[in-house]
């Protein structure tokens, strides 16, 4: 199946590593001419050239100044994939007044930069995708991460409000909801916990009994960046013209709700 990107241009934010850089990657498969986006030189560039973007652009979004950087190497985007964002293990014992602020500006104003500078041409080509990465905890947050699952939530709502201002314009905003993804960082805090959890020894054990634990879902295990890189091709193809506004769970069935 052709999903018909050749010759638009992708900025996925974030895509040094992790969900980002599948997503990046298989933007990139699939003929988009992508643009790699971090802060760390090294890990953008090296991701840059493993796919074959066309080009990197440096810059923390929790700046102004760092948004717009990223905007003019960025240049003319057909489709911004807002994904940069940050996680710690918090719960409401240590994440302090400061810890929420700093979390919405990372999560939630970081992406409201880019698309302040970056939608207005989208919107004067007639064309355009505005993409959120957003989460499960956004609708079913636990006691632990509170400050990240509110920054989710806002991410959700966000994306709702921009549909509705862009109506008619050829320009569509829309989730992408994770569940529980297994990337690096995820792999070393479960393999961490594994021995007083008692999960087991090899990776297989680790992995059906953290998801088991964390995130119950009908598959057993956590999800693959890849299959969140496939959400985002899709809503990101001419075949999604007619969705705006809607979020796409990428979750295994861990949120239950049916709406
Ligand atoms: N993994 C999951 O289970 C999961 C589930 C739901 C949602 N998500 C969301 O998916 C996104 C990616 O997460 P991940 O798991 O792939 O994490 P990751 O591997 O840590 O990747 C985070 C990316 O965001 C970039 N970033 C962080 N802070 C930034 C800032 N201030 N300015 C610019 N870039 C910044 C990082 O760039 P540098 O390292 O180059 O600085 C990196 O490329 C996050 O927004 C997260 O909320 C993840």
């Amino acid at each position: 199946m052709d999903v018909n990107l050749t010759g638009r241009r992708a900025l996925v934010t974030g895509s040094s590593s992790g969900l980002g850089e599948a997503i990046a990657r298989l933007l990139a498969t699939e003929g988009a001419d992508v643009v790699v986006h971090g802060r760390d030189v090294v890990r953008a560039r090296t991701v840059a050239a493993d796919i074959g973007a066309v080009a990197v652009a440096i810059g923390d979004l929790a700046t102004d100044e760092g948004a717009d950087a990223v905007a003019a190497t960025a240049g003319e985007v057909d489709i911004l994939v807002n994904n940069a964002g940050t996680y710690d293990h918090s719960g409401w014992d240590d994440a302090t007044p400061q810890v929420w602020v700093r979390t919405y500006e990372v999560n939630v104003v970081s992406g409201v930069r880019m698309i302040r500078r970056l939608v207005p041409g989208m919107r004067e080509r007639g064309w355009g995708r505005v993409i959120q990465i957003g989460g499960g905890l956004s609708s079913q947050p636990t006691p632990m991460l509170p400050h990240y699952s509110a920054s989710l939530a806002a991410r959700h709502n966000l994306a709702v409000s921009l549909a509705r201002e862009l109506k008619g314009t050829g320009v569509t905003s829309n989730v992408v909801s994770p569940g529980a993804i297994l990337v690096d960082s995820v792999e070393r805090f479960l393999t961490e916990m594994a021995p007083e959890r008692g999960w087991g020894e090899s990776w297989e054990e680790i992995e059906r009994n953290a998801a088991r634990d964390f995130v119950p879902n009908d598959f057993g295990r956590f999800g693959r960046p890849e299959e969140i890189a496939g959400a985002v091709v899709y809503l990101a193809s001419p075949y999604a013209d007619y969705v705006s506004g809607a979020t796409i769970r990428v979750d295994g069935g861990t949120i239950r709700s049916v709406i």
